[in-house]
């Protein structure tokens, strides 16, 4: 029977055995596990057998044919991967035998590479531009590579950017990436999120989570038109996106909004907010992360099944709407995210690790919250979540739309710092007879500041 210390041995033997091996085993399943289990192979291995299995009819042989190739690194093969690389029908094996190629690190494996930069599949030129970053510094690959900047695949581009056209984390701040200003810490503007956002400096914030007004469907703000509200957010995103550190992130939550009929001749009208938005967010530069789902139990939602419930007619079926979108964007970067958690000591990554009985899936079954005086706030929870696994203790979270001011509440619980922006006064001082209370926490003893933009604007003077 065929077991991998028998290959092992048989390889051992030196040339010829396993040639042997394979013409006497020569089944599919033998010829794979031969080749899964050659391991490492010297210079002069003999793998005139595995040419032949270049053509076999099964995926698996051809692609371990290909790597074994690969191993041998044996120049007289090239012309046989370049072949395949061209011509089989499998991307996976086509970009194992740009592999294979790349691993020969020779002159003739360059022009081949070369040449597979103006392939169509964008993971064979990613392929061949590994297999050519080997040799970066030589003039004409490093000049070919960095044209690839214009390449049309997003993800060769973001290759080419990293590797030639990144900056070396210019702080233009000259604060510490944990670092933020003391003047932003634990404070709430009340004044137009804009107007105030204009007056700090980039690189500001670590963390921004927010829920927008729900364009014209409470009664809090205004706008003429959805085509207004839209562009109203997209200036605030775009300025949270100046003010926010680098590769860090962005949790916008909101939903459809229905828009109530004018009279019982027309009807209401459905706004799908978290897609429009999501639009001019990825293209501003926020890249998506992830779409969480904030479900609510539907006895706490709006019921709007009634109709239907007696009269059951097709095509006016209205379903409750439970859940609500938590879209996740990060600042683009081309540093992972590896590097943000770096730039922290021991005790901070420590101490703000992420404690059992984290919520591991998407879906986030939350109650909502009701208040007495505004009609939509952030349950706790929620806050609490975003927090927790978006940001460290001591950096500073901004909530644009700040409302009753639950993120800042919850940010300082947690031993974060916040910034609010609000535009409405009653709102302003609702906030203020909250979050006051919260300045006896015992670790984060910044005051809270409430000031009018004018008055803000003095202080950063
Ligand atoms: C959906 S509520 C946010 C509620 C908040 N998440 C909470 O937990 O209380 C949106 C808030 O944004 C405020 N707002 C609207 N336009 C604004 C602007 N241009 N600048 C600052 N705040 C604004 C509204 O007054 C409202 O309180």
């Amino acid at each position: 029977m065929l077991t991998k210390e028998y290959v092992s041995e048989i390889k051992a033997n030196g040339n010829g055995d396993i040639k042997e091996l394979v013409n006497s085993n020569n089944d599919n399943k033998s010829v794979l596990f031969i080749l899964e289990n050659l391991g490492y192979l010297p210079n002069d291995f003999d793998d005139s057998w595995v040419q032949d299995l270049l053509t076999s009819k099964n995926k698996k042989i051809r692609l371990n044919a290909v790597k074994t190739l690969g191993k041998v690194k044996d120049e007289s093969n090239i012309s046989l991967l370049s072949d395949i690389a061209k011509n089989d029908e499998s991307t996976d094996i086509r970009r194992e035998a740009v592999s294979s190629i790349g691993r020969m690190r020779s002159k003739k494996a360059i022009s081949l590479l070369l040449k597979m930069l103006d392939d169509i599949d964008p993971k064979i030129v990613s392929q061949a531009i590994r297999g050519l970053l080997v040799f970066k510094g030589d003039k004409k690959i490093d000049s070919k590579l960095r044209k690839l900047l214009e390449h049309e695949n997003e993800m060769i581009q973001v290759v080419i950017q990293k590797e030639y056209f990144s900056s070396k984390s210019i702080l233009k701040d000259k604060l510490k990436h944990p670092e933020s200003y003391d003047y932003l810490k634990n404070t709430v503007v009340l004044g137009d999120v804009r107007d105030t956002l204009i007056t700090i400096p980039d690189e500001s914030f670590h963390l921004t989570f927010t829920s927008p007004p729900y364009y014209n469907a409470r009664d809090y703000s205004i706008y003429s038109s959805y085509k207004a509200y839209l562009k109203f957010l997209e200036e605030v995103f775009r300025l949270t996106y100046d003010k926010t550190k680098e590769g860090r992130f962005l949790i916008v939550n909101t939903s459809p909004v229905i828009v109530p009929r004018i009279s019982r001749q027309y009807s209401s009208k459905r706004y799908p907010i978290p897609f429009d938005i999501h639009n001019f967010l990825t293209k501003m530069g926020w890249e998506f992360i992830d779409d969480i789902i904030w479900e609510k139990p539907e006895a706490s939602v709006k019921n709007r099944n009634a109709g239907f419930l007696q009269h059951r007619k097709p095509l006016a079926y209205k379903p409750n709407a439970r859940t609500e979108y938590l879209m996740v964007y990060r600042k683009q970067t081309d540093k992972l995210i590896d590097w943000n958690i770096k730039q922290y000591d021991w005790e901070t990554v420590n101490e703000s690790k992420v404690k059992d009985g984290y919520e591991t899936s998407n879906v986030w079954e939350i109650d909502p919250k009701f208040d007495k005086v505004h009609s939509a706030v952030f349950p706790i929870e929620l806050c609490k979540r975003v927090i927790e696994y978006y940001s460290f203790k001591g950096d500073l979270v901004f909530d644009p739309f700040g409302g009753s001011g639950t993120f800042g509440r919850t940010a300082k619980l947690l031993d974060r710092y916040f910034f609010l922006t609000e535009q409405e006064p009653k709102y302003f001082d609702y906030m203020k007879s909250f979050l006051k209370k919260s300045d006896s926490n015992l670790f984060n003893k910044t005051e809270s500041k409430f000031l009018i933009l004018d008055e803000f604007k003095e202080k950063i003077k």
